[in-house]
């Protein structure tokens, strides 16, 4: 993969209005990003889909939209407190903040660093004088461990009020809900319980434009088990979640699964997977799958004092359900849609002469347009306008009358819109218009009264 892809992706979603820098009219705010009218668009569609293929199309699924800001007690039950954390180091010369594990992963080919102790990192970078990549120095303090849980107050007064913490993963709020939502929603094991929304991480070192980012949205999901199905039932939940790859329209050849070693395993799991995906800048994880056994639940009986376990009918007795946890970055997923998505394509430009179009091929489910109507000269508008609402109630429709045609084609092939309907001075005689498809560039001639059903059939 290009090197620059990612710099043509940053550019053509700040110059199309997918992504712009936060804030940026007073200098910006490092690592935010603003979802700009399409952005926003292409956002909301990956997590409709998602809601509809994990939770909607299904009988054992159920949806939960809590609050962000949750009890600090939850957060030290969880053990986010005490173990959500990544090791720093400061390089003395130029006073670089840095990510242990990042700084020795760049240096050393081959070299696993986690789950290794404070002094081992240290080891590492001393003895093979791994040199700081803002200034060169080789001279670091000893690596320290930080917290990645974002810490706000409430009240008006910060230094009387206790922190609370913004949530760092939805998962919780499904915990501390699971017996509520269970008697209510009178679901029996095996169920989800998913949720999409904003996590807040106290990132060492975001980056690469949306990929790590101090805020961000997940979409997850805790399925709970009996504990002696969490076997057959992970493997069913990794191949779902390689179909969702081809409902999103992610490349499943830049994709790989990754198992974690032992060491490796966040505090609260006995298995876990990544899909990650190859970006222009390495393998990166892109989605997860946690087996988090009893540990949740658990912890939260004991320091909640309350009690969350399930009530089998089948045996009549009671269990603390183990859970299975397939986790999508949802910020995440438009990097990669976006990556998969373009493509550069040689063309005849109608004048005999080759030029490059970049089309991204968004799946068409995803696209955030669905179709463009465009009248090919101003006189044109009040009828493009009669087509284009007709189109409007079924598809999210763009209406585009600047520039030539031409470039109005390839404006529509950059933001991915699958469909143009040209309308011409023959429509005024004949009612009908001309599709063009993106990806083939193919023109067809068809009746306006037939229109919504045509694009209904190939939209599907
Ligand atoms: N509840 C489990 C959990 O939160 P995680 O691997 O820490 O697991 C889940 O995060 C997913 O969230 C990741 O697979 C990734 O897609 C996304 N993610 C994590 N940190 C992120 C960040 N700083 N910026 C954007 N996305 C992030």
């Amino acid at each position: 993969m290009s090197e620059n892809l990612m710099e043509k992706i940053v550019s053509l979603c700040k110059r199309r209005g997918f992504v712009f820098p936060g804030s940026e009219i007073y200098g910006g705010l490092a690592n935010t990003w603003d979802y700009a009218p399409l952005g926003a668009q292409l956002k909301k569609n990956i997590q409709d889909a998602w809601w509809k293929f994990f939770v909607t199309d299904r009988m054992d699924m159920v949806g939960l939209d809590a609050a962000i800001l949750m009890n600090p007690k939850v957060w030290q039950a969880s053990g986010h407190v005490d173990c959500f954390n990544d090791a720093l180091v400061d390089c003395k010369e130029c006073k670089a903040r840095l990510r242990a594990d990042h700084l020795i992963e760049e240096a050393l080919d081959d070299v696993k660093v986690e789950g290794l102790e404070l002094t081992d990192l240290d080891k590492l970078i001393t003895n093979n004088k791994i040199k700081c990549p803002k200034c060169g120095a080789t001279d670091f303090t000893k690596a320290r461990v930080f917290n990645l849980l974002f810490q706000t107050h409430i009240g008006p007064v910060a230094e009387d009020s206790e922190p609370v913490f913004l949530r760092g993963e939805l998962a919780q709020s499904m915990f501390v809900n699971f017996r509520q939502i269970q008697e209510t929603s009178r679901k029996k094991l095996p169920f989800g319980i998913a949720q999409v929304g904003k996590c807040f991480r106290n990132e060492i070192t975001p980056g690469n434009f949306i990929f790590r980012t101090i805020e961000f949205d997940l979409m997850e999901f805790e399925y709970f088990i009996k504990p002696e199905e969490w076997k057959e039932r992970f493997d069913y939940w990794l191949d779902e979640m390689h179909k969702w790859l081809d409902v999103v329209g992610i490349d499943p050849k830049k994709t790989r699964v990754r198992e974690h070693d032992e060491k490796e395993l966040s505090h609260y799991s006995d298995r876990t997977v990544d899909i990650e995906f190859e970006t222009p800048f390495g393998w990166k994880e892109l989605y997860g799958l946690a087996y988090r056994t009893d540990f949740d639940l658990k912890n939260h009986i004991e320091k909640s004092g309350k009690d969350l376990a399930y009530f089998d009918p089948e045996t009549n007795t009671k269990l603390v359900p183990h859970v299975l946890e397939p986790t999508f970055g949802l910020t995440r997923s438009v990097l990669m849609v976006l990556l998969s998505a373009y493509h550069e394509e040689e063309v005849e430009n109608g004048k005999g002469e080759k030029e490059t179009r970049v089309v991204m091929k968004f799946n068409k489910n995803i696209a955030p347009f669905k179709v463009a109507v465009l009248p090919l000269v101003n006189k044109l508008n009040d009828k493009a306008k009669e087509v284009w609402e007709q189109l409007s109630p079924h598809f999210v429709t763009d209406f585009d009358t600047s520039g030539t045609i031409g470039k109005r084609y390839r404006r529509q092939d950059e933001i991915g819109t699958p469909y143009c309907v040209t309308v011409d001075f023959d429509t005024l005689e004949d009612e009908s218009v001309t599709i063009r498809d993106r990806d083939t560039m193919k023109q067809e001639r068809v009746k306006i009264e037939g229109l919504t059903e045509y694009l209904e059939n190939t939209l599907k």
